[in-house]
C-alpha cells in the first residue's frame, strides 16, 4: 500500500519533534524541510553567471518551530548539546561552539532585513538524515528548512526563487561564504527523479526529467583541505579578474561564464597563467553544462557521463581545485562496470565525487570495490551514498502531521 504523502513525512519528520518536545519544551507549530543537494555539472559557473545542473537528494534537513513568550531565539540541534539563545533584536554571527546556529540566526536576520515580519521570539529545533561534511551542502539545506519554519511560523509565504535567494544572501553576508545560488536553488527546486536547471545570470530555475535507469553516488573522501574556504575565495576573485580583463576587448559580455572559449585563447597573454587557466574552466565548462542538457534531452547517458569526467579533468588541470583523493576516486569509480562518468562535486579542495551509473554498478558491488582500493591507499574508508533525485525544500504545517 502506498503510504500517502502527509503520514509518510510526518513519519519523518517525527525525530525533529521528538527532539523540540524533549529540547524546548511543548508542541512545534510549524515544520520546515529541505533536501541536500549533488552538483551533477556546473563548477564555479554559479557566481560567474553560467548554468548549473544540480539535483536535490533524498535526504535532509527538519526545522521545528514554535513561538516564545519573550523576544529571544532559542535554537536547539540534535547534533550539539548546548542550546543558543539570542535576543531578537540583537542577532550577530557566533563563532566557536556556537557557529552551528550561525545558518539558522541568519536567515532569521536576513528575513527581518528583508522587512519579513519576524515580529516575536521563537524556538527552533533542528534534526538531519543529511550528513553534514559529506558534500552534500547540509549549510543551505539547514538555512531553507529554517526559512520555511519561520515562513510558516508567522504567516507569511516565500516561494521558490525567494527562498533560494535568501538563502544566498544568508550564506553571502551572514555567515561570509561568497557561493552563488547553485545549492540554495537546487534545494528549493528539487523534485523527484529530476535535475535542477539554473540559469544562474537570470536566476531562472527549471525541472528537467531523468531518463530512467540512472542512479547517483556520492563519495565523500572525509578529506577536507584546512583553507576551503579561503581557496573558494581565492577562485571566486581570480575569476572576478579574470572578467575585468576580458571585458577590455568584450565589452558586451555579461558575465565570464558566457565568453567564448576561443575568446579566452585570443587573451591568453593579457590574462596571465593562472587567470587563463580559470577562465578557460569556467567558460568550456558552461559549454559542457549546455551539452549535458541536450544529452539528458535525448536520453543519451554515456553522452552525459563523458561530460562529467571531462568537467573532473577540466577541475584538476585548469580550475585546480581538486585534490589526489578525489582524483584517485574518479579514476577507481569510473573502472567499475555500469558507471557513465564522475566528478568532483561541490567546491572542491576536499570533499566529494559524485557518480552517475545504471544498476550494474550496484549489482556487482561497485562501491565496494571503490572502498577498498582508497582505504588500501588513504588509510581512511571513503563515506558512500546511493541518492535518489528527492523533492526540494517544504513546509510541513502542525495541523496537517498531527
Ligand atoms: C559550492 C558553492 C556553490 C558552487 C559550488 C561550485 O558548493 O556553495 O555556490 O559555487 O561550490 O560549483
Amino acid at each position: 500500500m502506498k503510504v500517502p504523502e502527509h503520514l509518510h513525512e510526518a513519519q519523518t519528520a517525527e525525530p525533529v519533534r521528538h527532539l523540540y518536545r524533549e529540547r524546548l519544551g511543548g508542541e512545534p507549530t510549524a515544520i520546515g524541510y529541505a533536501p541536500g543537494r549533488i552538483e551533477v555539472i556546473g563548477n564555479h559557473t554559479d557566481y560567474n553567471g553560467g548554468s548549473v545542473l544540480g539535483a536535490a537528494v533524498d535526504m535532509g534537513i527538519h526545522v521545528a518551530a514554535g513561538l516564545r513568550e519573550d523576544s529571544q531565539c532559542r535554537l536547539a540541534s540534535a547534533g550539539y548539546e548546548a542550546q543558543v539563545v539570542v535576543p531578537l533584536n540583537a542577532i550577530s554571527p557566533r563563532s566557536g561552539a556556537e557557529s552551528w546556529a550561525n545558518y539558522s540566526l541568519g536567515i532569521a536576520h536576513t528575513l527581518l532585513a528583508e522587512g519579513y515580519p519576524v515580529t516575536n521570539g521563537f524556538q527552533l529545533a533542528t534534526a538531519s538524515t543529511l550528513p553534514s561534511g559529506a558534500g552534500m551542502s547540509s549549510s543551505a539545506a539547514l538555512e531553507l528548512a529554517t526559512a520555511s519554519a519561520l515562513a510558516a511560523l508567522f504567516g507569511f509565504e516565500l516561494d521558490r526563487a525567494t527562498l533560494a535567494r535568501i538563502g544566498r544572501r544568508t550564506e553571502n553576508e551572514f555567515v561570509g561564504v561568497p557561493c552563488g545560488i547553485l545549492d540554495q536553488g537546487v534545494s528549493a527546486f528539487g523534485a523527484e527523479d529530476h535535475l535542477v536547471h539554473i540559469d544562474c545570470l537570470t536566476e531562472t530555475f527549471r525541472q528537467v526529467p531523468m531518463p530512467s535507469g540512472c542512479q547517483f553516488w556520492i563519495f565523500n573522501s572525509n578529506q577536507k583541505h584546512s583553507l576551503v574556504e579561503s581557496r573558494y575565495a581565492d577562485r571566486h576573485r581570480e575569476c572576478g579578474e579574470a572578467f575585468a580583463l576580458l571585458q577590455k576587448t568584450s565589452p558586451e559580455a555579461a558575465c565570464l561564464a558566457r565568453i567564448d572559449p576561443e575568446i579566452v585563447r585570443q587573451q591568453r597573454e593579457a590574462l596571465g597563467d593562472v587567470r587563463y587557466r580559470r577562465a578557460l574552466h569556467i567558460t568550456q565548462e558552461n559549454q559542457r553544462v549546455a551539452q549535458a542538457i541536450a544529452a539528458l534531452e535525448a536520453g543519451d547517458l554515456p553522452a552525459l557521463g563523458r561530460l562529467l569526467t571531462a568537467s573532473h579533468e577540466s577541475s584538476r588541470r585548469l580550475f585546480e581545485n581538486s585534490v589526489p583523493a578525489l582524483d584517485f576516486l574518479v579514476g577507481q569509480v569510473i573502472a567499475q562496470p555500469g558507471v557513465f562518468g564522475a566528478r568532483l562535486t561541490g567546491g572542491g579542495f576536499g570533499g566529494a565525487v559524485m557518480a552517475l551509473t545504471d544498476e550494474r554498478f550496484a549489482a556487482q558491488q561497485g562501491s565496494a570495490a571503490v572502498e577498498r582500493a582508497f582505504a588500501d591507499r588513504f588509510e581512511i574508508y571513503p563515506t558512500i551514498f546511493h541518492c535518489r533525485a528527492g523533492a526540494g525544500a517544504t513546509t510541513l504545517l502542525h495541523p496537517a502531521i498531527g
